[in-house]
């Protein structure tokens, strides 16, 4: 029964992303989904909450909704009202929805739950290491900004205005949000993942600015 229900989502959620080219496409959410799973092995978790608030994490992003944050509350719950799931449940679901996404640099997190900490780390792990590089200049393109400007500093975001607003290089990216995800990891397996990854973009930073700057 869980797992028909967690089978369905996840194949009503792969063709409604299939079209996705911001960077949360279906591959992604199916990347977030997987590392839960790991993250989640051997802690007492519950296994639909965490696993369908994973594949609906990006249903509606509320940087594409005018900054309207429970856009992905409201259209997750008209989803899994379809389906026998208690109240109880999708209100979890939707609260780690709802409170997910990283929205500045000192803007406070507020996810509590253990399912929605594992699912907020595993997708905090994709922004991260190879593929977190990848994501972000793909991100950047998508917006039309440039790669790097020397000229242009980075800036610590003090709300989602601002962060939202942003046009800068997708350089500065790694100063505004990515640099910071390996100390604002919620569990201690993905802390020790965040670290591989980190070191990886330290290093492919290093070396971008070094052919650069000629
Ligand atoms: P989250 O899933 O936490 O909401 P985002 O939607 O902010 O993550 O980001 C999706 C992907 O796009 C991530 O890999 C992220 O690093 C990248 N991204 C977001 N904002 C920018 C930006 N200003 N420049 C470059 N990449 C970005
Ligand atoms: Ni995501």
């Amino acid at each position: 029964m869980k797992n028909k229900i967690i089978q369905n989502i996840s194949q009503y959620i792969q063709s409604e992303f299939a079209q996705e080219t911001s960077g949360h496409d279906w591959w992604h959410i199916y990347r977030v989904w997987k590392m839960s799973q790991k993250l989640a092995r051997g802690e007492k978790t519950d296994k639909l909450v965490l696993e369908v608030s994973a594949l609906l994490h990006d249903i509606a992003d509320w940087k594409f909704n005018d900054g309207d944050e429970k856009a992905g509350s409201k259209k997750a719950r008209k989803l899994l009202d379809n389906y026998n799931i208690s109240k109880d449940k999708i209100d979890q679901i939707c609260h780690i929805i709802d409170n997910i996404s990283y929205k500045g640099a000192k803007v406070k997190n507020k996810i509590e739950s253990l399912e929605g900490k594992i699912v907020q780390d595993a997708d905090r792990l994709d922004a991260m290491g190879a593929i977190g590089i990848a994501r972000a200049f793909h991100y950047g393109g998508y917006k039309g900004r440039s790669i790097y400007d020397p000229e242009v500093r980075p800036v610590l975001h003090e709300n989602k205005k601002a962060y939202l607003d942003s046009t800068a290089p997708t350089l500065n990216h790694f100063y505004e949000k990515l640099f910071l995800l390996k100390d604002m990891m919620n569990t201690e397996k993905a802390k020790l993942i965040a670290q591989k990854r980190h070191k990886y973009m330290v290093k492919f930073v290093i070396e971008l600015k070094k052919e650069c700057n000629i």
